[in-house]
């Protein structure tokens, strides 16, 4: 019998976040080089029938009951819909979100509402052009904003939408994302940076911090905490009212704050990663790689396949160790793969 995929510390993991692809159509500069990264093979990427066995592995068996479809960039691998819907048809009561750019999605939000996806994360750092594309590095910032109306059309809601702030880049866009998504009924959640670029570029002084995007945010805003449970959510979030608003008028909507590096929420940790590779990550920030796909390719079994899940579940880290130093952190070390090499 399996008791499910739990760790040293007492955490079960229940939330299955599953990389599609390592590539990507655009550069940030939070995670990838300007020229790319070394692709892997078409071969070392494990087949949407890896995939289906893979996740019902995880489900019937290991407890897992939300699934998350991450990349690189999941858009770009050709069979995507087939994928969310054989997963829908395996799992009929499994919610399936996908974290995108948008930059694919104009074409794909209502087939991949139509296969069964339930909800979409949405990044979206900035609301201008040039911007964009200094931060991207890619000059579709038009497909990006046709993305999210297709995803809000085809009511693959709630949308939420990650920002990343970069100092210097797009730190003064906040209140505008805020203002922009608002209107719109999008959840907007600020992602501090981590330290998981491929160029190694990541400084303290150079994050801004969820300190500084509450204080920023409430030059026009007034934030209050959302009184819902945060159940073991990255993002704290708060209601958003008007600065000059009266004493019980309604908010305006929530903003989320992801503080992974100055509020680590670690301890709360539900997350179990399969990158592109089909290797198990027990974290974002773990040394160790467990292959599975050696095992699925080998005419393991489902019992095997789900015991060697476990076992690399079993040693997650405490912790990712940056504590409120970031990298001066003793116990810190920064991980080789970037966060599209992993599976954002
Ligand atoms: P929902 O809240 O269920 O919508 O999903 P999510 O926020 O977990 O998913 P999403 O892919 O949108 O991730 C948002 C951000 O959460 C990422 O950009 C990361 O910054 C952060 N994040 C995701 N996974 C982890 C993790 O394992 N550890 C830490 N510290 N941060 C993570
Ligand atoms: N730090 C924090 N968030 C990151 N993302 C990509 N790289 C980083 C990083 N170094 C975010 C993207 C996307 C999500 C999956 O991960 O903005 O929204
Ligand atoms: Fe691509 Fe996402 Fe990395 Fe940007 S953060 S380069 S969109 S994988």
């Amino acid at each position: 019998a399996f008791e499910g995929l739990r760790d040293r510390f007492g955490r079960v993991a229940t939330d299955l976040r599953l990389s599609l692809t390592d590539k990507c159509n655009l550069r940030c500069s939070y995670c990838m080089p300007e020229e790319g990264l070394a692709w892997l093979s078409k071969q070392a990427v494990l087949s949407a029938e890896e995939i289906v066995r893979i996740v019902g592995i995880g489900v019937d068996r290991l407890g897992v009951r939300e699934l998350r479809l991450t990349g690189g960039e999941p858009l770009v691998r050709a069979d995507v819909v087939e994928i969310v819907a054989a997963l829908r048809a395996a799992h009929p009561d499994l919610p399936i979100a996908l974290t995108t750019n948008a930059v694919g999605l104009t074409a794909k939000a209502a087939p991949l509402k139509a296969a069964g996806l339930t909800r979409i994360n949405i990044s979206l750092d900035t609301l201008h052009p040039e911007t964009f594309a200094q931060l991207t590095r890619r000059p579709f910032f038009d497909r990006v904003l046709a993305g999210i109306e297709a995803a809000d059309a085809a009511e693959l809601g709630p949308i939420k939408i990650n920002a990343v702030l970069m100092r210097g880049i797009n730190d003064g866009d906040g209140a505008e994302l805020l203002e922009w998504c608002l209107e719109r009924g999008y959840e907007l959640r600020f992602i501090e940076q981590m330290p998981l670029d491929a160029d190694h570029g990541w400084t303290r002084e150079g994050m801004i911090t969820a300190s500084e995007i509450r204080d920023r945010l409430s030059e026009g805003f007034t934030l209050s905490p959302d009184p819902r449970e945060r159940d073991g959510a990255p993002a704290e979030r708060f209601e958003v009212r008007p600065r000059n608003a009266a004493a019980g008028d309604p908010p305006l909507g929530t903003v989320g704050i992801i503080a992974s590096v100055t509020e680590p929420f670690c301890a709360d940790c539900k997350r179990t990663r399969i990158t592109a590779e089909g290797k198990v990550m027990s974290c974002l920030f773990s040394r160790e790689e467990v292959d599975l796909r050696d095992l699925l390719r080998g005419g393991a079994d489902d019992d095997e396949i789900a015991a060697r899940w476990q076992d690399a579940m079993w040693v997650k880290p405490r912790a990712h160790g940056m504590g409120h130093v970031g990298l001066g952190a003793p116990d810190f070390v920064q991980p080789d793969r970037s966060m599209s090499a992993i599976g954002g």
